[in-house]
């Protein structure tokens, strides 16, 4: 079989192949992440305390330069991964000692390939959650509003999906909305565990010279560095399957606003109307208008849990230390958040249009729906709740046709129907955005003074 010289040694072809595998163009999306990451490694270097150094001032500006300049290619679409590269670490190695000869082959002092990948997930990830973290409010607030225009359409309240006690759109808007607030604490917890740098922890076992691990987060303006090199590198596959765990949550969320929307835009409830852009027709049946995004979206949520079960079975039975099989979860990872956000994406736009049928809402009520609040009117007078409850069951013939309108304006305490706080909903949403864009600075500034330029953004 033939064999190719690599930058690791000489290689089968088809063993390069298979084991290279779609990494190629996977890691197209990380090559940016990988820059910044050995542009702190090589920065670290130059300010190790030994004598001679490892690398100076001068070289490291150097680097830095060719750096910049993969950056550049790779924003254009014009750096390569050769099949010989495997990777992003090894192509960027490659490119950079066909620039700077002797100095290229010193960056790898002190990491491993195990030690980039992570970070660099890492950096992917942190970029991924904070946009993903914008998408979601975004839908929030497409909820909040959806809710807020219509919070005094009565709609009836199901359990079973039978109806059960006069509710609103309002109420079951934002119950969507808080459901996804608290997918983005979620969100915010995986990008907290997430935020620790990985980086100089090399093949998992410390190296036998003073690198500064403190200091190479710092650059990269990691919150801190993780601290056992062993766990740093184990932790690569945890990661991804806590963070694709959160983008799970969100996906929960949004196939159970998506059911909602099928059933209650079904001719035969008709409560909503989603926008005929949204939909799409069928081949044989002209009058279709499928709610083919909701259909997507919550089979969708079926592929997101599948890769993180996906990523969680890769690890759940790998020894400690670094094992090939982690490399598998790359595809599952970007997958599972490129899924999300797409969700997310469509449904806020979609929300804003849909169309309420206040008329059928109404028509939803028969004077059953308001047995429970009768009850309580009567325990109001004085009845225990169970005689209260007993009575109004034997005489339902008793009850009657209620303006639903006036009933739910009866139901004001915290959180009901007419006592929803919608400053409660923007508090929480503004306050996910503010962390979002306090991140986005926080890794700004690093890299602006790591690199010397101001054109990178998160
Ligand atoms: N492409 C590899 C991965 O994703 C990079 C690390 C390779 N490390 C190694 N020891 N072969 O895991």
């Amino acid at each position: 079989m033939a064999k190719q010289k690599t930058t690791v040694g000489t290689i089968n072809n088809e063993v390069l192949a298979f084991t290279a595998g779609r990494d190629v163009e996977l890691d197209l999306a990380m090559v940016t992440v990988d820059c910044i990451g050995t542009a702190a490694h090589v920065t670290m270097l130059s300010e190790m305390p030994v004598e001679p150094k490892l690398i100076t001032p001068a070289e490291r500006q150097q680097v830095i330069e060719g750096l910049v300049d993969i950056i550049k290619l790779a924003q254009q679409g014009q750096f390569k991964i050769e099949l010989a590269d495997q990777d992003v670490h090894l192509a960027v190695e490659r490119t950079l000692t066909a620039r700077l000869g002797d100095l290229g082959k010193k960056i790898h002092t002190c990491r491993s390939r195990n030690d980039q990948v992570a970070v660099d997930l890492r950096l992917y990830a942190k970029e991924q959650l904070l946009s993903t973290l914008e998408e979601a409010a975004a839908l929030v607030d497409a909820l909040v509003e959806f809710g807020r225009k219509h919070e005094a359409v009565p709609m009836v309240g199901r359990t079973h999906m039978q109806p059960g006690m006069p509710s609103s759109v309002g109420l079951w808007a934002t119950a969507h909305a808080e459901s996804l607030l608290d997918d983005c604490y979620s969100l915010l917890n995986a990008f907290d565990l997430n935020d620790q740098c990985p980086l100089g922890s090399a093949a998992s076992y410390g190296v036998p010279l003073p690198i500064d691990r403190q200091l190479t987060s710092d650059l990269l303006g990691f919150s801190r560095p993780t601290h056992n090199v062993l766990y740093a590198n184990n932790g690569r596959g945890k990661m991804e399957s806590i963070v694709l765990g959160a983008m799970s949550q969100v996906m929960l969320t949004l196939s159970r606003l998506a059911q909602d929307f099928m059933l209650f835009t079904m001719p035969e409830f008709d409560y909503f109307k989603l926008p005929v852009e949204f939909c799409t027709g069928s081949s044989i049946m002209p009058q279709k208008q499928n709610p083919d995004v909701c259909e997507l979206v919550r089979a969708k949520a079926s592929r997101v849990k599948a890769a993180e079960l996906g990523v969680y079975d890769l690890i759940k039975g790998s020894p400690t230390g670094y094992n090939r099989d982690l490399q598998e979860a790359k595809e599952l990872f970007m997958e599972g958040i490129a899924t999300t956000r797409s969700c997310l994406r469509i449904l806020a736009p979609m929300v804003e249009a849909v169309q309420v049928n206040e008329q059928k809402l109404i028509a939803g009520f028969s004077p059953d729906v308001f047995a429970t609040d009768r009850a309580l009117e009567l325990v109001g007078e004085g009845m225990p709740f169970r005689d209260a409850y007993h009575y109004v069951k034997e005489n339902l013939q008793e009850l009657e046709q209620i303006d639903p309108v006036q009933a739910i304006q009866l139901k004001t305490h915290l959180g009901a129907p007419l006592g929803l706080d919608w400053d409660y909903f923007h508090a929480r949403s503004d306050a996910v955005l503010e962390s979002v864009q306090d991140e986005r600075d926080r890794f700004n500034t690093a890299v602006a003074a790591l690199l010397g330029v101001d054109f990178l953004r998160m």
